[in-house]
């Protein structure tokens, strides 16, 4: 069958073989819908110890092909979306709902995922077919037929809009609450719709790429271009404006218009430098958070932050950065960030947009044919204008 595939440090189409049930918990699915993610890109750019001749992906939907003698609540011909972690349903973990750190089915550490470094040993789904672990746990059914209205909203199911929903709960976000989210790819432009639906009103976001500034602003952003402005500086002004908001205050509170209740980091450790873009500075987005969230305030440290990064020397290779923890702790802000664990949200995620409260596929800008990926990948990572999020499609 055709793949993308990791190979001596490239993103390939490949010829690789169909795979086939392993275990009689497995299914075999066969794809409608597979997303490049942001985070394919740290693989992309050798900036993860990926392993070699992996199939990537871990945006997957599609059809169930076929299934093991274990298999009991799937049957072929089931229309359905697996989260991007791969985790048994059953373990301490999995039990609590934390099925991004499964005990069972990594054997080197917590946790296991589609196509992806360090996640064990499983391939992804940018391909016609892929072998699905614990498929009556991890298969989210959905209505409807394949390429109907809702297979983009249903493919965000995977990854990317139940991670902006993680990001936003993780930073705290609830009614009337002000956010700033760093980074206004598809996860910043999800945490957006995310912050919306968890009742703030008042949401600014930094990036500085234009097109999906743009898209931001119509999902209801404040867009702030980190290329023209210093988004701390900006940001505070902006909330001084507010006469509305100043006219409420007491004397003293005035505090509160120097930045924001809540910060999404939706970059990660290859935050570009607001004093060089073509940059890298790891620290960028959380110096960014550390300035702009108020005491007392959350953080969501959504973007990847990895133990080791072979395209980097020193403390970086081992994911250790300068954290500006005095700031941090001073305040008395809570930080949190992990991985996130997709079972937690995706069932009542699906049923808000079957109940018509959120399409997140209106991120989708490209639907390409398989053999048009490699060449994407290209384009997706140097975030060229107008692309915000990449479907390959198997018609
Ligand atoms: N924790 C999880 O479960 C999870 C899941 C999916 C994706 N991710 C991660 O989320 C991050 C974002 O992924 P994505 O899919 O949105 O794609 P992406 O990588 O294209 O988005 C990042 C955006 O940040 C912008 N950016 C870079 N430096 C910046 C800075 N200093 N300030 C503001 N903006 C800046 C870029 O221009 C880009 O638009 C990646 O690190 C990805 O790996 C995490
Ligand atoms: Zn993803
Ligand atoms: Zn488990």
């Amino acid at each position: 069958m055709r793949a993308i595939q990791y190979k001596d440090d490239k993103v390939i189409l490949a010829d690789v073989p169909k795979p086939e049930l392993k275990q009689s918990t497995d299914a075999i699915v066969k794809v409608t819908s597979a997303a490049i993610c942001g985070s394919d890109l740290h693989m992309y750019e050798n900036r993860t110890p990926m392993e070699d001749g992996k199939v990537m992906g871990h945006e997957i939907m599609g059809i169930i092909e076929e299934v093991g003698d274990g298999v009991k609540q799937l049957k072929v011909g089931d229309r359905m979306v697996l989260p991007f972690n791969i985790a048994c349903g059953k373990c301490y973990n999995c039990l609590r709902g934390f099925s991004s750190a499964c005990l069972f089915l990594n054997p080197e550490h917590a946790g296991a995922g589609f196509g992806y470094a360090d996640q064990g040993p499983y391939d992804g789904g940018q391909a016609e077919y892929v072998r699905v672990p614990a498929a009556d746990y991890l298969a989210l059914k959905l209505p409807g037929e394949a390429f109907d209205e809702y297979e983009d909203d249903f493919l965000m199911l995977a990854d990317i809009f139940p991670t902006a929903y993680h990001a936003a709960t993780l930073a705290g976000v609830a009614t009337g609450k002000s956010v700033v989210i760093i980074g206004a790819g598809p996860v910043g432009l999800l945490s957006v719709t995310c912050s919306k639906i968890l009742g703030s009103n008042e949401i600014y976001i930094v990036d500085h790429v234009e097109s999906r500034l743009e898209k931001a602003r119509e999902l209801g952003a404040i867009p702030v271009n980190m290329a023209e402005v210093d988004p701390v500086e900006q940001i505070k002004t902006m909330r001084k404006k507010n006469t509305l908001l100043a006219g409420a205050l007491r004397p003293g509170e005035e505090k509160l218009l120097e930045g924001v209740d809540c910060g999404i980091d939706a970059v990660g450790y290859q935050s570009h430098s607001q004093d060089d873009m073509s940059q890298e500075d790891h620290m960028q987005s959380v110096k960014y958070l550390a300035d702009l969230v108020l005491p007392t305030g959350h953080i969501g440290l959504i973007g990847v932050y990895l133990p080791q990064d072979p395209g980097e020397t020193g403390d970086a290779a081992e994911g250790v950065y300068p954290y500006p923890i005095g700031k941090i702790w001073n305040k008395g802000i809570t930080v949190g960030g992990s991985q996130c664990p997709v079972k937690m949200y995706d069932t009542d995620l699906r049923n808000l947009i079957i109940a018509g409260g959120a399409n997140p596929g209106t991120i989708v800008t490209h639907h390409i044919a398989i053999d048009e990926a490699p060449d994407m990948y290209e384009r997706f990572d140097k975030r060229e204008a107008g692309i915000h999020k990449v479907v390959i499609q198997f018609k």
